[in-house]
């Protein structure tokens, strides 16, 4: 039992001046009202999550997403909040159209959530040894490429109005190795890299870009990905279903199960609320960061000397 110690209720010099200025309490900082998102792969998963929030706190929001039928129907479920555009975000004339299209009908855009990506076959492609070269670069396209052509045609419309907050969806795969396959896990580190690099970019326009590193969510690119590594998948990058509550319930478990922090369960919300931070003014000042939300499972392995 660790010993017990004493807080005084007032340790920390300033604590009333938080009370006080919570009375005079000033608009929430994450409030969205007024502002234009643009979210990629936001048809489902996490994508889908964050559209929903962003929604929620105030922001239209553009869906853009090469699964039309699930686009669409997000769309049409939040009304005039929403709306969809077909993307492919390895292909520059569909980012452009996205960018144009966006400012075409609200002249604006304020917040590009690059979240589209894609994991890549585990069982096929295990070993280095076995490297395909074809999957790579498909991998790349998407995961990199993709987001690169976000940055570069979402910040050209954004200097204009020297404001604006771009987000990539990164990983847990791009702090360490060992969760995912080599590919996915190379796309993802290359996503830090990029975040950092531009940040030092567009700062100067008032841009900040910022990474989200998720631990392991139950959306249908994990299921898959681990279902692929016992049973045979031809499509590396989309083509599969909705995953069952069971298949859900039994990767939730596995997450779990790895997870240092014990309790709880990441879901899709729990990223869309980092998305939903960095998107807002609340994050003003924060560029080029990294915010990893895996309940610590990168801090580090075992801890001695405790079970
Ligand atoms: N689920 C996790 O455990 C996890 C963990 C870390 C990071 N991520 C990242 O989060 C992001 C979203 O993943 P998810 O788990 O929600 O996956 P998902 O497969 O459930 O959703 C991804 C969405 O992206 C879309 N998409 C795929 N290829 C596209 C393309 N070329 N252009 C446009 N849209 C495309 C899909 O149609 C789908 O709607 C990905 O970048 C993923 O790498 C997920």
């Amino acid at each position: 039992m660790p010993a017990q110690v004493d807080i005084p209720e007032k340790t920390v010099q300033g604590i009333d001046h938080h009370v006080l200025e919570r009375e005079n309490c000033p608009p929430s900082p994450t409030s969205l009202d007024g502002k234009i998102a643009v979210v990629t792969g936001g048809a489902r998963g996490i994508g889908e999550a964050t559209v929903r929030l962003l929604v929620k706190n105030g922001a239209k929001v553009v869906i853009a997403d090469v699964n039309d039928s699930l686009g669409l129907e997000l769309a049409t479920s939040l009304a005039s909040s929403a709306t969809f555009v077909h993307c492919d975000v390895s292909l520059e004339e569909d980012i452009e159209n996205l960018i144009n299209s966006t400012i075409a009908r609200y002249g604006q855009i304020d917040i590009l959530v690059n979240n589209a990506g894609v994991f890549g076959n585990q069982s096929k492609r295990k070993s280095i040894m076995d490297f395909d070269a074809g999957e790579f670069d498909k991998i790349m396209s998407i995961n990199v490429r993709g987001m690169a052509l976000g940055i570069k045609h979402a910040s050209r419309v954004m200097t204009n109005r020297g404001y604006g907050s771009i987000i990539n969806m990164a990983s847990v795969a791009g702090v360490m190795g060992g969760f995912g396959p080599h590919a996915y896990t190379a796309s993802k580190h290359a996503i830090v890299g990029l975040t950092k690099n531009t940040a030092c970019e567009l700062g100067r326009y008032g841009i900040r870009v910022n990474c989200i590193s998720p631990f392991g969510v139950a959306t249908p690119m994990l299921v898959n990905g681990l279902r692929g590594a016992d049973e045979e998948e031809e499509d590396c990058v989309m083509n599969f279903g909705v995953p069952s509550e069971e298949e859900v319930e039994k990767n939730e478990e596995f997450v779990r199960g790895i997870a240092n922090l014990k309790g709880t369960t990441l879901r899709a919300n729990d990223i869309a609320e980092a998305a939903l931070y960095l998107a807002s003014d609340g994050a003003q000042y924060v560029s080029g960061h990294n915010l990893v939300v895996d309940g610590g499972v990168t801090t580090g392995s075992k801890l001695l000397g405790y079970n």
